[in-house]
């Protein structure tokens, strides 16, 4: 299989798809809704590149366009660029603030002031809801259709099988979704509005609200048999890695023969 990417012979192997190529050879192409560890969705349309075959040039988007034969590509010419700054430009009209679109419209020379705000605070690429139903407890999806899509959760109330794992929140590029931990709750915020309430785990050490109580179940019939270790934490990392740390000085100084220092206290 020859694949040229602009105008270089690059490494590839059946099946890759186009970014998967480009960033194997070290050549940018912008992705917003694309994240290597999820099924590609092509929501976003800002990694769309040229295709040449023969005389005919199509677009077509480079996160889920995987490459079967021999091939020509173009990641960046004049008008993939002028495309990419105006899809900026429209993105930036729902998410004002996202660092991710400044970013890029530094790049593209975008005016992220050109459309009217709408300051939805979501550019619906779909990423939530995919780490969600891989990872979470399936709780994120987007729904309505038209200009009402919108991501929520099922019937838009307060969930009650969300794990509280806070993949949403890191996945997010716009960072549209936030987690509170207060009063023992962690409550998962998605563009300002409570999606989901979990209890959080007490240390039996310093007593401190530290992660979610995970009902692991339906995850791990998900991942299937071993893809989940066992989660049985009764302290906090804190407090956990206090331990650890006593147990290797106390066989440290077992090993060496030397008298700890809260022995001589003790004494
Ligand atoms: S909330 Fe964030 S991750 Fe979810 S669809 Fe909107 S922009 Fe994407
Ligand atoms: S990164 Fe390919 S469509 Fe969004």
């Amino acid at each position: 299989m020859k694949i040229i990417m602009d105008g270089k012979e690059v490494a590839a192997e059946r099946g890759q798809t186009i970014v998967e190529v480009a960033r194997r050879n070290g050549v940018y192409i912008p992705t917003l809704c694309h994240v290597p560890a999820l099924e590609p969705a092509a929501m976003c349309r800002v990694c769309t590149v040229e295709l040449v075959e023969g005389r005919r040039t199509r677009l077509v988007t480079s996160c889920n366009y995987p490459l079967r034969g021999d091939a020509e590509i173009r990641t960046d010419t004049p008008m993939l660029r002028q495309n990419r700054k105006v899809l900026i430009e429209l993105l930036a009209s729902r998410c004002p603030d996202a660092e991710a679109l400044k970013e890029l419209a530094e790049r593209y020379g975008a005016d992220l002031n050109r459309f009217p705000a709408e300051d939805r605070q979501c550019i619906m690429c779909g990423l939530c809801a995919r780490v969600c139903e891989r990872v979470g407890g399936n709780v994120l999806a987007l729904c309505g259709r038209g200009v009402e899509i919108r991501v929520d959760t099922s019937f838009g109330r307060l969930s009650p099988t969300c794990i509280g794992c806070a993949s949403c929140v890191q996945i997010c590029p716009v960072n549209a979704i936030r987690i509170e931990d207060m009063d023992g709750e962690r409550r998962v915020i998605v563009r300002g509005k409570e999606a989901s309430r979990v209890q959080l785990r007490k240390c039996t050490s310093c007593g401190i609200h530290f992660g979610p109580v995970i009902d692991l179940g339906p995850v791990l019939d998900r991942a299937g048999e071993g893809g989940v270790p066992a989660f049985n934490a009764s302290v906090c990392p804190a407090c956990s890695r206090r331990s650890l740390a006593r147990r290797l000085a106390e066989r440290h100084f077992e090993q060496h023969a030397v008298e700890s220092p809260d022995a001589d206290e003790e004494g």
